[in-house]
């Protein structure tokens, strides 16, 4: 079959993407998790027991990210976005490091730190433009606002979105996840028969599903260089 139209990269990316940008993996050995356990701060107990704390955990990790800059990976994701190749992200982090990289079409499957939402209607969201979020901060219905993230245990809304667009790819690309964590880890078994898989990790060769081309480098590295190979030959394969 002759696919007409332009070719469709989709990408799910990981905390390993922004990891050469100063923010921590989760699961490394000084993953940031490892600072306060999960259950205290990343969980809707966490939330009904002690609210300040899990605001500000998310009010530190909120700076963190303003603090970094896109790196090269994201910059490169974007770059062949501009030069006219069909690129979908659909991410696993709370950062906007692909949004200020300049990539437009980003999906957040764990929600986004730079948003607060109202505890009793989930969609009234406001951006966090400056500052933290504290108790006391309301929704436009009186409520406590909380950060528009999706907490271990919570359904993941986005998840339906994430495998109509994976389902659509004509290659995917996954960097710097170790897919532990699901649903997103199930997003590969979405992918169409006959579509190609790449991952780029370093910890590649032990995590690679069967059946994934691995390429065992950091993001900054490998990402850069599969993107200007597509863009010296014009194409994704
Ligand atoms: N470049 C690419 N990958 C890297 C780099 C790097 N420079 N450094 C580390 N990695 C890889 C690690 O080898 C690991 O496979 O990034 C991956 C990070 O895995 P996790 O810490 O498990 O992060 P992630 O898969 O994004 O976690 C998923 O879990 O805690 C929840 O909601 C949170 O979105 C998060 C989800």
């Amino acid at each position: 079959m002759t696919r007409q139209r332009t070719p469709h990269l989709v990408v799910l990316t990981g905390a390993g993407i922004s990891a050469e940008s100063g923010l921590k993996t989760f699961r490394a050995s000084d993953g940031l998790w490892e600072e306060h356990r999960v259950e205290d701060v990343a969980t809707p107990e966490a939330w009904v027991r002690d609210p300040g704390l899990v605001l500000r955990f998310y009010n530190q990790r909120r700076a963190q990210v303003r603090r970094a800059r896109p790196n090269a990976a994201h910059k490169a994701l974007a770059e062949l976005e501009r030069d006219g190749f069909r690129v979908s992200i659909i991410t696993q982090n709370i950062d906007d490091l692909h949004e200020r990289a300049g990539s437009r079409d980003v999906l957040h499957l764990h929600g986004e730190i730079l948003m607060a939402r109202s505890t009793v209607d989930p969609r009234m969201c406001y951006p966090v433009h400056r500052g933290d979020i504290v108790l006391g901060d309301v929704c436009d219905k009186g409520s406590q606002l909380r950060p528009d993230v999706v907490w271990f245990g919570e359904a993941v809304p986005r998840y339906g979105d994430a495998c109509e667009i994976v389902e659509q790819a004509d290659l995917l690309l996954v960097v710097g996840t170790s897919l532990a964590v699901m649903p997103a880890g199930a997003l590969l078994r979405q992918v169409p028969m006959d579509v190609d898989v790449i991952l780029v990790d370093p910890d590649a060769e032990r995590l690679a599903p069967p059946g994934v081309a691995k390429i065992g480098q950091p993001a900054g590295e490998g990402v850069p260089e599969l993107v200007r190979h597509w863009q010296r030959q014009g194409r994704l394969w």
